[in-house]
């Protein structure tokens, strides 16, 4: 097919997202039912609800080069519509070329012509075939990528070898994860099969589900002899989202799995605290209330936001002009104060709907454990959740004095 003849063999229109417009299926004629998700009812998957993953995937990767001062590769190796790609080699500054690639017919034919529509042949590949074969054939010294981006449907775990090994020494691995029922939780069984580690289903059950896929991440890559470092991450809309840098050799994969670990929880009191190996602990009884703790785990109990590149990440927001500037804005500078903060987090509504008190707001709540001397900063992960070194009882000793007082 010449790249003149294109024509979807499905409805579809133009959409303008970032600094590029592209041709993507017109999600309103794979809507037959009010319950349809069209964006999968689709023959080329497009979900506009991303559009803050890959401006946030922007700023990252922006955030990698300044950081890495060079040109970069990058790879895309679950497409779909291409918009990804096209947006990466648009709006980054020092990408020398980005390779996109689908196993779908018409996803590879309709990234290929939003690659010719936005003037992009020269620098932006589009390939046809298995992720893993596409990641695998580039696994060699010379044809490793900086950044791979694997932004697939549900789990990512049957793709996250072939990207470690596609990554060359200090590369960038983003990874999305859609499959939070698992991850948090719902479906545990599937989460210890797919990611290796327990999960809870906590008030805060987002943040141990970043830490078990940046775990996962963690494990998969310590068989190479690669460690990971996690510079940011989110939970947003329906996904969790790890962006790790990658060093190779021993040292740094022990460094890496040296992070693994559990987190206990306490289902009476809500108290929580972390365990590097459950049998050297007596994980039963709850040091706060006495009840028997479950945990979650082993997970990532290393940093999940790295300070100094979540600010990176803010500085360049504010040169883009995103639909969602000011929403990654409120985002970045809550991750930045997160990122030196307690591991989990409390919310405050579960707290008074446990002591059957009224909701306060979340402010005076952090104000008067900082009266008290205690740290507290909010989470985004829940606008309702607040990050503090104080423990479960004392929170809620601070909630009945709150209600006392108004
Ligand atoms: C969630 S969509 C990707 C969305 C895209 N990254 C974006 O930002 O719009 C996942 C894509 O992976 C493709 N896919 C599924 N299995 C694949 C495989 N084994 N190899 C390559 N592509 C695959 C599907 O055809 C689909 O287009
Ligand atoms: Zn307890």
């Amino acid at each position: 097919m010449t790249e003149k003849k294109f024509k979807a063999n499905f409805p579809s229109e133009m959409v303008k997202e970032g600094k590029v417009a592209v041709l993507v299926p017109k999600l309103a004629a794979f809507k037959e039912q009010p319950s349809d998700y069209a964006p999968s009812k689709a023959p080329v998957f497009y979900n506009p609800v991303m559009e803050l993953n890959r401006d946030i995937a922007i700023l990252a990767v922006q955030a990698y080069q300044r950081v890495a001062n060079r040109e970069i590769s990058l790879c895309e190796p679950l497409t779909s519509s291409g918009i990804r790609g096209v947006r990466f080699a648009t709006e980054i500054h020092g990408v020398k070329n980005v390779l996109i690639s689908d196993i779908n017919a018409n996803a590879f034919n309709l990234a290929k012509h939003n690659v010719h529509l936005n003037g992009l042949t020269e620098r932006v590949t589009v390939q046809h075939k298995d992720a893993n074969c596409l990641l695998s054939c580039h696994g060699a010294p010379h044809k490793r990528f900086d950044v791979v981006d694997v932004d697939p449907f549900g789990s990512p775990v049957p793709y996250l070898d072939s990207a470690i090994r596609a990554l060359r020494n200090s590369g960038l691995l983003a990874v999305t994860a859609t499959d939070m029922a698992p991850l948090c939780g719902v479906h545990a069984k599937a989460c210890i099969r797919k990611y290796g580690g327990k999960p809870l289903r906590t008030e805060y059950c987002q943040e141990l589900a970043v830490r078990l896929l940046a775990g996962c991440m963690a494990t998969v890559a310590a068989k190479h002899d690669i460690g990971i470092r996690v510079v940011f991450s989110h939970c947003s809309d329906h996904y969790a989202r790890v962006y790790a840098e990658v060093g190779y050799g021993a040292k740094k994969a022990d460094e890496g799995i040296s992070h693994m670990g559990y987190v206990l929880h306490c289902f009476n009191c809500l108290h929580r605290e972390t365990a590097k190996d459950l049998f050297a602990k007596r994980v039963e009884q709850c040091p706060e209330c006495g009840s028997k703790m479950d945990y979650a785990g082993p997970l990532w109990l290393g940093k999940i936001f790295d300070k100094q590149f979540c600010e990176l990440m803010a500085k360049e927001n504010m040169h883009m002009a995103f639909r969602n500037s000011g929403k990654i804005a409120t985002l970045l500078s809550t991750a930045t104060a997160e990122a030196e903060a307690s591991l989990t987090y409390y919310v405050v509504d579960k707290i008074s709907n446990k002591l059957g008190l009224p909701v306060p707001s979340v402010n005076a709540l952090l104000q008067v454990l900082r009266d008290n001397g205690f740290q507290a900063v909010p989470t985004h992960f829940n606008f309702r959740g607040i990050r503090t070194d104080a423990p479960a009882l004392t929170m809620q000793k601070f909630l009945h004095k709150i209600v006392k007082d108004t």
